[in-house]
């Protein structure tokens, strides 16, 4: 099976990444994690990374200032070198600019915990529960120019259960992402025009999965 050469650009812990190498250490995946790239020398998914054994790269955003082209042009560089075919985001907390996100249009997706197109941004599960929403989780889409607006390749949904705090509701939609963004990985890389099986509901499980995959812009 040929895999493509996906890198995989994180900010912090990583826990989205280490399904990515759980999925490509079956020998299953259609992928291959050919480099993990951080903006912060300090995140933790670059452990993640050289445990796996697979080759890492920081790109601190902090020199660059407001040249955020400049910043971008370094990431790319990276990327070119370690010949990548495919970006995904996991965790990735700087916001592209509309040249970077061009070069890889159709070959970037991003997750996203929330139910997009509700919640975009930041503090995702405290809105929800501040909106009073009963079904909460996490999208997987194509990264286009607007933050968080790209056509949506997966979501799975968890309940809010009475309760909750923003703590325990990001751990349910957590797991729901963990479940989500390699399935949706592998059918992006593959550009399958496939709808997704959907999740069995179960306690503390994603109870609905709405897969089709969007065509890639
Ligand atoms: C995840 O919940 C991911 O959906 C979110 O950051 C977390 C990273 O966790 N991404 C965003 O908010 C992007 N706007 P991880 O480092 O353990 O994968």
């Amino acid at each position: 099976m040929s895999r493509t050469r996906v890198g995989v650009l994180i900010s912090g812990r990583g826990s989205n990444l280490q399904t990515l190498l759980d999925a490509q250490a079956t020998g299953q995946a259609p992928f291959e994690i050919a480099l993990v790239l951080s903006n912060d020398p300090a995140a933790g998914g670059l452990d993640r990374a050289l445990r796996a054994g697979v080759e890492t790269a920081i790109v601190d955003h902090k020199p660059f200032g407001k040249n955020r082209a400049a910043f971008e042009d370094a990431m790319h560089a990276a990327l070119t070198e370690h010949a990548i075919e495919f970006v995904a985001l996991a965790g990735f907390m700087r916001v592209l600019t509309p040249g970077f996100v061009a070069r890889w249009a159709g070959r970037m997706i991003n997750i996203h915990p929330s139910l997009l197109p509700s919640f975009p941004g930041l503090h995702t599960h405290a809105r929800a529960l501040e909106a009073g929403v009963k079904l909460h989780g996490c999208t997987v889409h194509w990264v286009s120019d607007g933050v968080d607006e790209g056509a949506i390749i997966g979501q799975a949904a968890v309940p809010v259960k009475p309760g909750d705090t923003p703590d325990t509701l990001a751990a349910r939609v957590l797991r729901a992402e963990h479940q989500l963004f390699p399935m949706c990985l592998a059918l992006a890389v593959q550009g399958r025009s496939a709808q997704v099986r959907g999740f069995g509901p179960r306690d503390d499980a994603p109870l609905l999965l709405n897969g089709w995959l969007a065509d890639a812009p």
